[in-house]
């Protein structure tokens, strides 16, 4: 694996992996570090996509609006590396900030409306999708990649991702893989090592208050107000106070009252300082997306 630290070393190093393989497809995943299993498995569906798969490692400071939640995200290189390099990782991209965000720079990517305005956005603020939207832009056009990787727990910024993908014409394939979760049913997330074991305990609140809600709508229920009511429950009795437990139409974002369709339950909360976000697809045969596109479950080249 070799670790490149600017964009012209990152073009150059793929320029020669073209020139050698025409053909190659490059996968891309965008991560900002402190690497756990969820990040490799999205290393595993771009390895069995791609011919080239290039990882990035970029803590973003443009999508962070907390001072102290930049500062507080673990960072751990040396580890990631090895991490990545086992996951069959061709190319690493760790830049430094100056080089993502020369003197100077002062152009960014807004995706508007209630897409970005609602849930991540309402509680985050506007930045944080316009910072992520940027960088993202931003590693597309350093990489063209073929295929960019990103994982469906954090599914609102897969559906602004594709929403800026389309509109602004990168042709670049975005696949949405599915939430990795520990064996007790936590997401995976880099946060995670932030929970203290109380806080690990209280957190799994979260993915069960998810399941049920989703068994009550697999028994029946449509009405969302209803399923709220259940998971909040769940919440309510483990200490975990939501910052949002949100059923929305998993396109638009607009809020849904009935499961007549794909509705998305989507949930943010805190357990002591630490923010974890979680959702689940209701409805059945439901999609991501109008856009959709999810990992083949069976390879569909071989590494
Ligand atoms: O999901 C993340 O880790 C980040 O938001 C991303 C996509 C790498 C952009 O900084």
């Amino acid at each position: 694996m070799k670790i490149v630290r600017t964009v012209a070393a990152l073009r150059a190093e793929l320029r020669e992996a073209r020139a050698v393989r025409p053909a190659a497809t490059v996968g891309l995943v965008p991560t900002m570090g402190a690497l756990h299993e969820g990040h490799l498995s999205l290393v595993r569906a771009a390895r069995r996509n791609d011919d080239v798969v290039v990882m990035s490692i970029f803590v973003n400071p443009t999508q962070f609006t907390e001072a102290a939640d930049l500062a507080a995200y673990p960072r751990q290189e040396a580890g990631d590396t090895a991490l990545a390099e086992r996951a069959g990782v061709d190319l690493l991209f760790a830049p430094e900030a100056a080089e993502m965000y020369r003197e100077g720079h002062a152009t960014g990517v807004h995706v508007e409306g209630p897409l970005t305005a609602t849930l991540e956005g309402a509680v985050r603020g506007s930045a944080h999708f316009d910072g992520m939207a940027t960088i993202v832009t931003k590693l597309l056009l350093a990489a063209l990649p073929d295929a960019a990787y990103f994982g469906e727990k954090d599914a609102q910024q897969l559906r602004v991702v594709r929403r800026m993908v389309a509109d602004l014409g990168i042709p670049t394939r975005i696949v949405g893989c599915p939430t990795s979760r520990d064996d007790d049913g936590l997401a995976r997330s880099s946060r995670n090592v932030r929970l203290s074991p109380e806080e690990r305990s209280r957190a799994l609140a979260i993915p069960r208050a998810l399941e049920a809600i989703a068994s009550a709508a697999l028994l029946g229920e449509t009405r969302t107000a209803e399923l709220f009511a259940r998971g909040e429950e769940i919440l309510i009795a483990s200490g975990v106070s939501a910052e949002y437990l949100a059923f929305v139409d998993p396109d638009s974002f607009a809020p849904r009252e009935r499961l007549d369709g794909p509705v998305l339950c989507a949930v943010a909360a805190r357990v002591g300082e630490v923010r974890l976000i979680d959702n689940v697809l209701l409805g059945a045969g439901a999609t991501a997306d109008s856009d959709a596109e999810t990992i083949p479950r069976t390879p569909t080249k071989e590494p």
